[in-house]
């Protein structure tokens, strides 16, 4: 694969931008013509995300997205995204029982999902499962920091990272998935100060939500930019456009251009 202009992006590309201090630019997205449309605009990270559960699918967290879920958006974004490097992520319970399932899991999201990489949720303990992975050529992206999928047992999403025990965790489980061979890391909700520390400490890019501008990148939830989510903004993310208002609009006019029979006009019409 080559990293020339307009070729396919490999995970090279990341460590390179990280080395010459270029910001990485990654967006979750569930679909293929914003797929297309993102890696036309500066995107090249796209995450086929399990907030696919949220954003698309009407759940209320990440706990009910399944394998299915995800093979089935990334197969759509796979057909969208041409340049932009791919990440399929791991839903809940395809990599935790043990790392022959990770495998297998892992290999159907590049084989019948068309992903160039995955994402797994975890530190240092998962770092043998991502050795693993890595090793039989898996491209992985680690995630640290608040994990949604332990979002029952966590008792909620917070910020990781305020007392010392939390951040020599944080900092541990970075270094472990480094030395595991993880291209990237997302930090989630991490402070600001703690995560340019741990972007300092680790060779691999950081890609941040909720965890400030000292890291290598940003992510962001396509629905939460474009303001797909009316009713809730997280606070690390930010509203580009209204997207919500637009289409309840544009579905107002049309229904009521349907009950007064202007829609269709003669040059919808055969
Ligand atoms: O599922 C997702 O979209 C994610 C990002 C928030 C990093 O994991």
């Amino acid at each position: 694969m080559s990293e020339k202009k307009g070729g396919k992006l490999t995970v090279r590309h990341f460590r390179k931008k990280k080395d010459k201090g270029e910001k990485i630019v990654a967006l979750a997205v569930y679909d293929a013509p914003s797929a297309r449309l993102a890696e036309e605009n500066g995107v090249e990270l796209i995450l086929v995300g399990d907030s696919l559960g949220m954003a698309v699918m009407g759940f209320k967290s990440t706990i009910s997205v399944t394998m299915e879920h995800v093979l089935h958006h990334c197969v759509a974004v796979t057909r969208g995204a041409t340049r932009a490097l791919v990440v399929a992520d791991m839903p809940f319970m395809s990599y935790q029982v043990g790392v022959e399932q990770a495998l297998l899991n892992a290999a159907r999201m590049l084989q019948e999902g068309g992903a160039d990489a995955v994402k797994l949720e975890g530190g240092k303990d998962l770092a043998p499962t991502v050795a693993r992975l890595v090793a039989a050529g898996v491209p992985v992206l680690g995630h640290i920091g608040l994990l949604p999928q332990n979002v029952l047992t966590s008792g909620g999403y917070r910020v990781v990272g305020r007392t010392d025990e939390e951040v020599a965790r944080l900092t541990e489980d970075a270094k472990a998935l480094e030395a595991a061979g993880v291209f990237g890391m997302v930090l989630e909700c991490v402070p600001a100060a703690i995560s340019a520390a741990i972007t300092a400490a680790v060779g691999v890019p950081t890609i941040g939500i909720g965890a400030g501008v000292g890291c290598d990148g940003q992510i962001q939830v396509m629905h939460d930019v474009v303001g797909l989510f009316p009713d809730f903004l997280p606070k690390h993310a930010k509203r580009y456009a209204d997207l919500s208002k637009l289409m309840g609009e544009a579905f107002a006019r049309y229904a009521k251009e349907v009950e007064d029979s202007v829609f269709p006009g003669p040059e919808n019409s055969f």
